[in-house]
């Protein structure tokens, strides 16, 4: 390996494994949210389904985030492979509850990988992981405030709910 391309891979082995990883976390997060839109959509609850193909939208744009910071660092990225999803809820709020406890997965999947960079003491990868922290609290509050909301309405007509949503939403 002459020096010019050593100097290009900067990131850790151990590192961009985990963070391949994480691609394929992102991608699965992707992929659910594009059922939960579907489900949404099928059942009548037009605004619902707009905010899951949003956030679909928006996971993989995380995926693409963690791709590129692993080739810009003279990584191999991986292209993930897509499992299979979930694609059957009992209700709305089923939808969004199973919305927020993935958002609790990957939370805690992040914060493992940020404990591990600072192990390593990369501190490129920890400024990268910030993003993600920080996006993470967000989208768990987005979705707790949303399951708060389906509570106070309570026995209110579902259309109703999905109305609020849209409002939530924008
Ligand atoms: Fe990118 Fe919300 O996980």
């Amino acid at each position: 390996m002459d020096n010019s391309l050593r100097e290009r891979i900067s990131i850790l082995p151990e590192m961009m494994d985990l963070l391949n990883q994480q691609i394929k976390q992102e991608q699965l997060a992707s992929s659910s949210y594009l059922a939960m839109a579907a489900w949404c959509d099928q059942n009548g609850f037009s605004n619902s389904a707009k905010l899951f193909y949003d956030q679909s939208k928006e996971e993989r744009e995380h995926m693409m985030k963690l791709f590129g910071y692993i080739t810009n660092n003279g990584g191999a990225a991986i292209s993930p492979s897509v499992e299979p999803v979930n694609h059957s809820f009992l209700s709305l709020r089923d939808v969004f509850e199973s919305a927020l406890n993935m958002e609790i997965d990957v939370t805690k999947k992040i914060h493992t990988l940020m404990s591990t960079a600072r192990k390593l003491e990369d501190y490129n990868t920890e400024l990268c992981l910030q993003w993600f922290v920080h996006e993470q609290m967000e989208e768990e509050q987005f979705f707790r405030d949303i399951i708060q909301m389906i509570e106070l309405m309570g026995d209110s007509p579902l259309q109703l709910i999905d109305d609020r949503i849209k409002r939530e939403n924008h």
